[in-house]
């Protein structure tokens, strides 16, 4: 007896947020890039790209376009919508995870969910979630890694599902949110950068993690990873097109996510096993439109880990490259943000790039919801 009561009210901790899995058809198009780039199969293919992409004195980018062109398609987006046990949230959170990881970064299992982003929002603060595998990448649909699977038709999809879930249209969700917090990580702050800018009336407050407007630093990220293609790794081989490209080793991941001294070796090799691959086409499009004046009119937060390798090159405090004109390498991007309501700059002290794994997550939620509290 009181065993049982025991299990039911673990249960019930374990259980408090309401989640569930969802497929969303979707029909989207873009202005993408035309790389004249054949797909990386072998090893040297995919060294050679990366040599290409950090070589000093070019733009590689510019080098491989051919033009644009409009790619239309018809995709399967796997998402997860969660909210807490008594019913919607006070707002909805869309987050778009980075590269290298698929939706699960922002619930992710280890140690029992105790690092998890989602848990914070729905339990603790009363949002619910929607998560979703970007394009191209996890569960939902694949496509051509060059010239199909780009930032710009991320940005149409995350574009496309905004605006039905405003509209009360995801099948399987039975809510309508009025609020929404636009939240990224990494190349997932890239889109939702280009998302807010397009759609500036749209989130109340946008969240940008993992990020930063400085692209002096991405060259330690690119060869950080000793990229290697993605047929040569047995965990991914059957589920991607060949073309893609992943990081081989928990070295590699070692490098680019985490800081020293901040992280569990475990959770270190948990990333490593369930790590994703990118595509060419994206890391080609990493920068789109992160130049352009953003015309975001909610409040914006950006939080970084103070040793965050692409985006602050191991040190958002320096600020070598911006000649010191501003306290930290996050702080230069309120230049970009003039309509925003309201400008923050968060360095998480210790934390590396993947804010979510470190120790330092406590430090990085609480800046996050901090700034979510005082802004809606
Ligand atoms: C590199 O070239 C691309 C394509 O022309 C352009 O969109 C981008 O702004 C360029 N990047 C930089 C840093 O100049
Ligand atoms: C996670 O684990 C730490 C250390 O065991 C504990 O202090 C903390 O309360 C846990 N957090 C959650 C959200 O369960
Ligand atoms: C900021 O708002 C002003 C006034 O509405 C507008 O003229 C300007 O174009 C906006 N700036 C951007 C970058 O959208
Ligand atoms: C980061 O850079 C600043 C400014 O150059 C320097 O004062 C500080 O010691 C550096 N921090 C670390 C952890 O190296």
């Amino acid at each position: 007896m009181l065993k049982s009561a025991a299990l039911l009210a673990l249960a019930a901790v374990v259980t408090a947020r309401k989640c569930h899995d969802l497929t969303i058809p979707i029909s989207i198009s873009a202005r993408n890039a035309v790389f004249d780039l054949p797909a990386p199969l072998s090893e040297i293919d995919v060294t050679s790209f990366f040599l290409g992409f950090v070589h000093a004195g070019i733009n590689y980018t510019d080098a491989l376009l051919t033009g644009y062109k409009t790619v239309s398609g018809h995709y399967n987006i796997a998402a997860t919508y969660c909210q807490p046990d008594h019913g919607p949230g006070k707002a909805l959170q869309v987050l778009t995870h980075g590269i290298a990881f698929d939706r699960s970064y922002w619930d992710y299992p280890f140690n029992n969910h105790n690092y998890s982003y989602v848990a914070e929002a729905v339990d603790e603060q009363g949002y619910s979630t929607f998560t979703w595998d970007r394009l191209g990448v996890g569960a939902s649909s694949k496509g051509n890694p060059i010239n199909e699977i780009q930032q710009y038709l991320e940005v149409a999809a995350l574009t496309e599902l905004s605006t039905l879930l405003r509209k009360g249209c995801v099948k399987g969700i039975n809510a309508k949110f009025s609020k929404f917090v636009h939240v990224g990580h990494s190349f997932g702050s890239a889109i939702t950068y280009n998302f807010v800018n397009a759609n500036p009336d749209f989130s109340d407050a946008a969240v940008l993690t993992g990020f930063s407007q400085n692209a002096n630093f991405l060259s330690g990220f690119a060869l950080g990873g000793n990229f290697k293609p993605v047929k040569e790794i047995p965990s991914l081989a059957a589920k991607y097109p060949a073309g893609y490209v992943a990081v081989p080793s928990s070295v590699g991941v070692n490098i680019q996510f985490f800081a020293p001294g901040d992280f569990d070796p475990k959770m270190l090799a948990s990333a490593f096993a369930n790590g994703q691959p990118a595509t060419p086409g994206e890391i080609l499009t990493i920068g789109a439109g992160l130049s352009t004046v953003n015309a975001f009119r909610g409040h914006l937060l950006i939080a970084t880990g103070e040793r965050d390798v692409p985006f602050c090159g191991g040190n958002c405090s320096d600020t070598t490259t911006i000649q010191g004109a501003f306290p930290n390498l996050l702080a230069f991007s309120e230049i970009l943000f003039p309509n925003a309501s309201t400008f923050e700059a968060a360095v998480i002290p210790e934390a590396g790039h993947g804010l979510n794994f470190g120790y330092s997550h406590k430090a990085a939620y609480a800046s996050i919801f901090d700034f979510l509290r005082s802004s809606l």
